[in-house]
């Protein structure tokens, strides 16, 4: 399973990055809005992360309401960095858009993804990205990881003519990105807090005091 960050933030994608395991970033208007910008300077943020992240998948969201402004708005976004990926939330809307843009080569991510129909309607119409969210749907007391084992066995049961990626998104632990992988989501997008946290485990914490101790008198004998 590929990692991607869940955030708008430079400077946690700078660092996530900077690890070596980094395979995309994903962002929505929410992720944007927490990093104080502007409309004015969507855009060119857009140009920061695609940059930092030259060659990895880099999903913006338009927040365009109907198909000719989808499609007008993903085509801007697309020609902001070759690594740009579209995102638009799952409708009938933005399914035309999607099926539009991916004839004219345009990468989409489909997002708001919360059932295996969705998933499947968003793969035929040709987003080359599907993303079932699994924490809101914990949030609101149903199982979200089996949610995401029917998206991943629907979706992968069948042949498209191009390449579907699902995305496990709306992560919150490490114990989500476990069951993701188990349940075979091709990728996860993880927030920064939650991606540290896969990192750090008690036990390793207590065996590198242990070295470091042991290591002490190591140079003191
Ligand atoms: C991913 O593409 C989504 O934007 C994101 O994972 C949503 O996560 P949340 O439920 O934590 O807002």
């Amino acid at each position: 399973m590929k990692f991607f960050i869940d955030t708008a933030d430079l400077g946690e994608i700078s660092e996530a990055a900077s690890w070596g395991c980094l395979a995309g970033v994903t962002t929505n208007p929410s992720l944007y809005a927490r990093t104080g910008g502007g409309l004015a300077d969507f855009e060119d943020h857009m140009v920061k992360i695609a940059t930092v992240c030259e060659g990895l998948p880099v999903s913006a969201e338009s927040t365009a309401m109907t198909t000719q402004e989808m499609i007008a708005d993903g085509r801007r976004l697309a020609a902001l960095a070759p690594n740009v990926v579209v995102k638009l939330p799952i409708g009938s809307q933005s399914l035309a858009a999607t099926h539009a843009l991916a004839a004219e080569g345009v990468k989409v991510n489909m997002t708001l993804i919360f059932s295996a129909p969705q998933a499947l309607l968003a793969a035929r119409a040709g987003a080359r990205f599907v993303s079932p969210f699994i924490g809101r749907i914990d949030d609101i007391g149903y199982d979200g990881i089996a949610g995401l084992e029917d998206i991943v066995r629907a979706v992968h049961n069948y042949d498209y003519g191009h390449e579907v990626e699902i995305i496990a998104a709306s992560i919150r632990s490490p114990h989500h990105v476990t069951q993701a992988a188990l349940m075979g989501a091709d990728i996860a997008t993880v927030p920064f807090g939650a991606l540290k946290n896969c990192l750090s485990h008690p036990l390793t914490e207590q065996g590198l005091a242990r070295f470091e101790a042991d290591w002490a008198e190591v140079k003191n004998a």
